[in-house]
C-alpha cells in the first residue's frame, strides 16, 4: 500500500513505534517503573505529593529518549510527509522527539513534550534536557521562583491541542493508527470519529488494540516491519 498526494493522511503514533529505539512501551514493561505504577508518577496528585520522584522519573525518560536513534518506523513517516507535504499531519501520544529526530516536521505531541518544561504559575513552555534527580536539584523558575514541572500531560490532565486535532481528523481521508494500545482516552477514541466521518482506518502493530474491532483494517507486524513497505 502506498499514499499518494490523493489522500489525505492523519497518523497517531504510540509508545510501539519507539519501541525498536529501545524505549519501554507502558503497558509492555508493566506500566512499572522501579516498582512504582505508571499512574503513581504521571499525574497531579504525584506531583503534589512528590515532585522529586516525579523529576526523578522524568529525568530518567530523558535520559533514555537521548540515548534512542529513530528508527525504520520513524523515517518512513517523515519521507511520506515530504512526499504528501499539507496533506499530512502527525499526532503523537509519545513525548520523545524521536520524530522530529527523523525529520518530520508537521508533528503534534498531545501528551507533552520531554524535552520542555514549564513554569506552574507562568506557564510558558521552554526547551529543557537537563536531569533533575535530587531534591537540592529541582528547577524552580528564575522569574517568579515557583517550581518547575516537566512540560507533560498528566493523567487526569486535558491533551494539548485537542482542537487542532479534531480539525485535522475532520480534514483526514485515512487514518493510521501505530503502536498503541488503544487504552487511554482521549486518543483512543480517535478512530471512533474517523468512523462517524466515513474516514478509512488503519492500525499497524504486532498485538491487537483494545479498540481494534473498530479499525477497517489491521496489519498485524512491528512498526519497523510494516512501515518501510508504505513507501
Ligand atoms: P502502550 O504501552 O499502552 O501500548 C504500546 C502498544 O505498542 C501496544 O499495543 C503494543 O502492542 C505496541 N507495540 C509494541 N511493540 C511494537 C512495535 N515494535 N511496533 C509497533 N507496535 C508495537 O502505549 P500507548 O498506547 O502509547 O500517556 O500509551 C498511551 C498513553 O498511556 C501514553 O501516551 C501515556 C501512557 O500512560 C500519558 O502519559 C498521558
Amino acid at each position: 500500500m502506498r499514499f499518494t498526494v490523493d489522500d489525505r493522511l492523519f497518523v497517531l503514533t504510540g509508545a510501539g513505534i519507539s519501541a525498536e529505539s529501545g524505549l519501554a512501551t507502558f503497558r509492555g514493561s508493566g506500566g512499572l517503573w522501579n516498582g512504582y505504577r505508571v499512574d503513581q508518577v504521571a499525574t497531579p496528585e504525584a506531583w503534589h505529593a512528590n515532585p522529586e520522584l516525579v523529576w526523578r522519573f522524568y529525568s530518567m525518560r530523558r535520559r533514555d529518549a537521548l540515548a534512542a536513534q529513530p528508527n525504520a518506523a520513524h523515517l518512513a513517516l517523515a519521507t511520506i510527509e515530504q512526499r504528501l507535504g499539507d496533506r499530512f499531519y502527525l499526532c503523537t501520544q509519545n513525548v520523545d522527539d524521536l520524530h522530529e529526530r527523523a525529520g518530520s516536521h508537521r508533528v503534534h505531541h498531545m501528551h507533552g513534550s520531554l524535552f520542555q518544561s514549564r513554569c506552574v504559575r507562568c506557564k510558558a513552555p521552554f526547551p529543557d534536557k537537563a536531569l533533575y534527580e535530587t531534591a537540592a536539584s529541582l528547577p524552580r523558575c528564575p522569574d517568579c521562583g515557583e517550581p518547575v514541572r516537566p512540560h507533560i500531560v498528566w493523567f487526569g490532565e486535558i491533551p494539548m491541542d485537542m482542537e487542532g486535532i479534531y480539525r485535522e481528523l475532520g480534514r483526514a481521508t485515512v487514518v493510521l493508527v501505530v503502536g498503541t494500545s488503544g487504552s487511554v482516552y482521549p486518543a483512543a477514541g480517535i478512530v471512533d470519529i474517523a468512523n462517524q466521518k466515513g474516514i478509512r482506518t488503519i492500525y499497524v502493530g504486532p498485538e491487537e488494540p483494545l479498540n481494534a474491532d473498530a479499525f477497517d483494517e489491521m496489519i498485524q507486524g512491528t512498526a519497523t516491519e510494516v512501515l518501510p513497505k508504505f513507501l
